[in-house]
């Protein structure tokens, strides 16, 4: 029996449709990108999961060590009677939180979102199996479709985790922000994990790793077109590249063609033309400084309450409440 319930606000066909509008908006754009999101197949997750686990990238192992040393802190100051988790995915620092939050008071509900409803449903069982005093809802949902869906009652803390707000430009960010300010009452929480700017020697091989993770992960947004959409991507032509952008304080990942190509994408009766050495952008991981993050959240309407950094200043947690 599944203890969790799962409201699904995010269809096969709508995720079709986004894809579709993103790739022919990326790829006629010049210069040419796609949004990191549709790495994330059941190949991509399972690549990241294998560079979460890689020497060279830190962001993972150094946030989850964080965590688990502040999680108490968190939780007393927090008081959270609901935990919302954005991008849910894997569970093992939910786990951590949800522990923390019974521990330290009110905790009733458990509300993770994610856009895969496979990846959601396992994780919602598990965590309502062990957490049998807990009501665990998933919604199936993009984080703007989550956030008009939130479940309302009890003093809520969103968690947005992983660093993934650093896949979004400013703007992006900005709105992101304000949407989540728009749904939580005064005096609910944000937790956000978020990377700090760091030296660049350590930061790029977290994104070009020696064993060559992160490029076949990269190459295989290459890979979900070929899949979902009939284009005749040859993804071994595609060199994997990860620069640091020092002004915009961002890694870019782009896919790089090893020569002059024409690729099609049949169900978009669309055909590209790539030159030799021409750069698809794929990814931006931003990149923090502390005061940014702060006037970021002020800027958004929340009052950041604490943030903790690990000891080399890696990656920061931050507790912020809505004004
Ligand atoms: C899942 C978005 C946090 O930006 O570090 C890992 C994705 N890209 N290696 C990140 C990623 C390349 C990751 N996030």
């Amino acid at each position: 029996m599944s203890a969790a319930t799962v409201d699904i606000h995010l269809t096969d066909d709508d995720l079709r449709d986004a894809l579709r509008e993103d790739v022919r908006r990326g790829l006629t754009a010049t210069p040419k990108w796609l949004p990191p999101k549709w790495f994330y197949d059941a190949r991509g997750s399972e690549l990241f999961e294998k560079i979460t686990e890689l020497p060279e990238y830190y962001p993972t192992r150094t946030e989850r060590a964080l965590l688990e040393r502040v999680v108490g802190e968190i939780a007393e100051i927090a008081q959270a009677e609901m935990l919302v988790e954005l991008g849910a995915g894997s569970a093992a620092k939910t786990r951590l939180l949800l522990g923390a939050l019974s521990a330290a008071g009110p905790l009733k509900a458990y509300v993770p979102q994610d856009v895969s409803v496979t990846a959601l449903q396992g994780a919602a069982d598990e965590v309502a199996e062990e957490f049998p005093n807990l009501a665990v809802h998933g919604v199936v949902s993009d984080f703007t479709a989550t956030l008009d869906n939130l479940p309302r009652g009890g003093r809520r803390m969103v968690a947005f985790l992983g660093g993934t707000i650093g896949n979004m430009v400013p703007a992006e960010r900005a709105e992101f922000l304000g949407g989540i300010r728009d749904v939580l009452e005064p005096g609910e929480q944000l937790l956000l994990g978020a990377g700090l700017v760091i030296d660049p020697a350590v930061l790029v091989p977290a994104y070009d790793d020696a064993a060559g993770v992160t490029a076949e992960f990269n190459r295989n947004v290459l890979h979900v077109l070929n899949a979902r959409l009939g284009a005749n991507f040859d993804p071994e032509q595609f060199v994997h590249v990860a620069v640091w952008d020092a002004e915009n304080e961002w890694i870019e990942m782009r896919l790089e063609a090893s020569r002059a190509m024409t690729v099609t994408v049949a169900e978009l009766d669309l055909t590209v033309e790539f030159a030799a050495g021409e750069q698809l952008r794929t990814e931006i991981s931003a990149k923090f400084r502390r005061e940014v993050l702060e006037s970021e959240l002020t800027a958004a309407g929340f009052d950041t309450e604490r943030v903790w950094t690990d000891p080399d200043d890696r990656f920061a947690l931050v507790l912020a409440q809505r004004r």
